[in-house]
């Protein structure tokens, strides 16, 4: 008789976004003549680079013809993508890493949930308190997390290294070793960042406990600090703890077009077997490879053109998060991030739980944002808004919030 996989009967809830999703979806037909605006999930909203844009056309021409017509891509990841990446998101920073230590895929979603494949089915994982909820429920579903006490919205076998206003929100090494730590940074939910002295704290602590490090730098874009590390292989001796996850969403607005890629170091052994070997035979067994009309696209992020571009995105989004920082921050709330990140993170008036700011927000000043108890327990009291809206949407949303009083 078949059986379901009951790790995932353990998952409470749907996942944060769909729930938020559909309570906007209910109140929107609930409420037809209201004008909501959307600062919650992270999705961007201007348009493609037009050097992206010129790449895929072309791309789609060259799939028109046979003589250049393309079919399964190479499983790791056309050649002209990974050397461009190797090139300008590594050796310009001063940073080796090797053609064949970079593994395209399509999205750092994916990749952070997939990674743990490769581990023991008994890790022990350590997490952030706030995190990015992809890292938690994909270990659930393999059943490496243990029971989920819904009183204090913990998992028995997870180490929750809480980042908190008294921390600074940078978590502390944690008082019991684990296997895997993920850590992201700039952070999603909270828009802190690490120095590079304080990420060095973490891969000694790793490389000491034989821990690796996932490490998720999609945010690395919104650096505006030169004391941040765009990449945790910045660090000395990095190669020996830490994956990296990277995205092509947030720097150059892929969310809906799909694509990113994976540090696996040749060096990172365990037990004497290479990660970078078992994330290669992961990867040529599970998927076929990102398509080449988007691989095309990524190339042409790191043409002269492409990099332009994506600064003025990028600086249009920050420009977003200063609003959304600033406006605040003179109505009297407490907010930090928005510097290095597109996430402003932001205590809840009146002592309101999260969701009730969620519901407060979106009734009184129709504007959306995404509860910090859904990133998990020390998240709540908090609220995240994103920088990802129009400049006209945004500096509305601060306007309304204003008109709360
Ligand atoms: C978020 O809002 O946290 C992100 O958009 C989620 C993601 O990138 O998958």
């Amino acid at each position: 008789m078949a059986k379901v996989n009951e790790n995932f009967l353990k998952l409470p809830g749907s996942y944060l976004f769909s729930t938020v999703g559909k309570k906007v979806r209910e109140y929107e037909n609930a409420n037809p003549e209201k004008e909501v605006i959307r600062l919650g999930i992270g999705d961007v909203t201007l348009p493609l680079p037009q050097a992206v844009i010129k790449a895929m056309h072309k791309a789609v021409d060259e799939m028109a013809v046979q003589e250049t017509f393309r079919g399964y891509a190479p499983d790791l990841g056309y050649e002209f993508l990974r050397s461009a990446i190797a090139e300008h998101d590594f050796k310009k920073r001063g940073v080796d890493i090797a053609e064949d230590e970079i593994f395209i895929s399509d999205g750092a979603k994916s990749d952070s949930a997939n990674i743990q494949e490769i581990f023991a089915a008994d890790s022990k994982i350590a997490v952030c308190d706030p995190v990015y909820p992809v890292y938690v429920d994909s270990n659930v579903m393999s059943g490496r997390t243990g029971e989920y006490n819904p009183n204090t919205g913990r998992w028995s076998n997870v180490i929750y290294m809480p980042c908190t206003a008294e921390n600074n929100f940078a978590p502390e090494l944690p008082a019991e070793t684990p296997d895997l730590i993920y850590l992201c940074f700039p952070n999603n939910p909270t828009g802190s960042a690490l120095t590079r002295q304080q990420l060095q704290r973490w891969v000694d602590y790793a490389n000491e406990k034989k821990a690796v490090i996932i490490f998720d730098a999609a945010y690395e874009a919104y650096i505006s600090e030169p004391e941040i590390p765009h990449s945790i292989f910045e660090c000395a001796d990095a190669r020996t703890c830490a994956i990296e996850l990277r995205s092509f969403s947030k720097n150059a607005g892929f969310t809906g077009t799909r694509l990113a890629y994976t540090v696996v170091p040749k060096e990172l052994l365990l037990d004497g077997t290479m990660l970078n070997s078992l994330w290669a035979r992961r990867h040529g067994t599970k998927f076929n490879g990102a398509p080449y009309i988007i691989q095309r696209a990524g190339e042409a992020v790191y043409s002269e053109e492409g990099q332009q571009q994506v600064k003025e995105m990028v600086g249009y989004y920050m420009e977003n998060a200063k609003i959304i920082y600033n406006g605040l921050k003179s109505l009297g709330y407490t907010v930090s991030g928005g510097v290095n990140s597109p996430y402003i993170w932001l205590k809840t008036p009146q002592s309101m739980t999260s969701w009730e700011f969620f519901d407060y927000l979106l009734e009184k000043a129709n504007v959306v944002g995404t509860p910090g108890s859904g990133f998990g327990p020390s998240g709540e009291g908090y609220f995240r808004l994103t920088a990802f809206g129009s400049k006209e949407n945004t500096v509305k949303a601060v306007e309304r919030i204003r008109k709360l009083g």
